[in-house]
């Protein structure tokens, strides 16, 4: 089946299997490889992008279910050449390592920081509890998340 989304801001096609998830439409029909598949349960968070302004799993979501609706991925936070402040936070904080989770988190926080701008330790752990990371034990996290938020 054929399914039109708008992605990024862009009007975008794809040709899909009907069963096949939002996920994977991204990644292998439309050539944004920034979220990442690591569960495909729901579990890690890695591949998550905001489907009409709410932030979701994109492995739980069938392509088809976003048959005329708007997705922003990692890739369309930036700016053109300038990246988004949470990106640029996640780089100063040191919170990176292998990076599999980061495109997830950045798009968490960045949906976290839009609707609560100063967000207490709380709030900031309860929006990111659904991003597992393996590598940083998420102190650098949680200070990415606090300096892109003083900014
Ligand atoms: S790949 Fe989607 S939550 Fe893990
Ligand atoms: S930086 Fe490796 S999983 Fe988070």
């Amino acid at each position: 089946m054929r399914i039109e989304l708008t992605v990024n801001g862009e009007a975008r096609e794809a040709d899909i299997w009907p069963g096949e998830s939002l996920l994977y439409a991204l990644r292998e029909r439309l050539g944004l490889p920034g979220s990442k598949n690591a569960c495909e349960q729901g579990e890690c968070g890695s591949c998550s992008v905001l489907l009409d302004g709410r932030l979701v799993c994109a492995c739980l979501v069938l392509a088809a279910q976003a048959d005329g609706h708007a997705v922003v991925t990692v890739e369309g936070l930036a700016e053109g050449e300038e990246l988004h402040p949470v990106q640029t936070a996640f780089v100063e904080a040191g919170a990176v390592q292998c990076g599999f989770c980061t495109p997830g988190l950045v798009v968490a926080t960045a949906d976290l920081l839009a609707r609560v701008p100063d967000p207490n330790e709380d709030e900031i752990r309860e929006a990111l509890s659904g991003n597992l990371c393996r590598c940083t034990g998420y102190a650098k996290i949680f200070d990415a998340v606090r300096l892109a938020a003083g900014r």
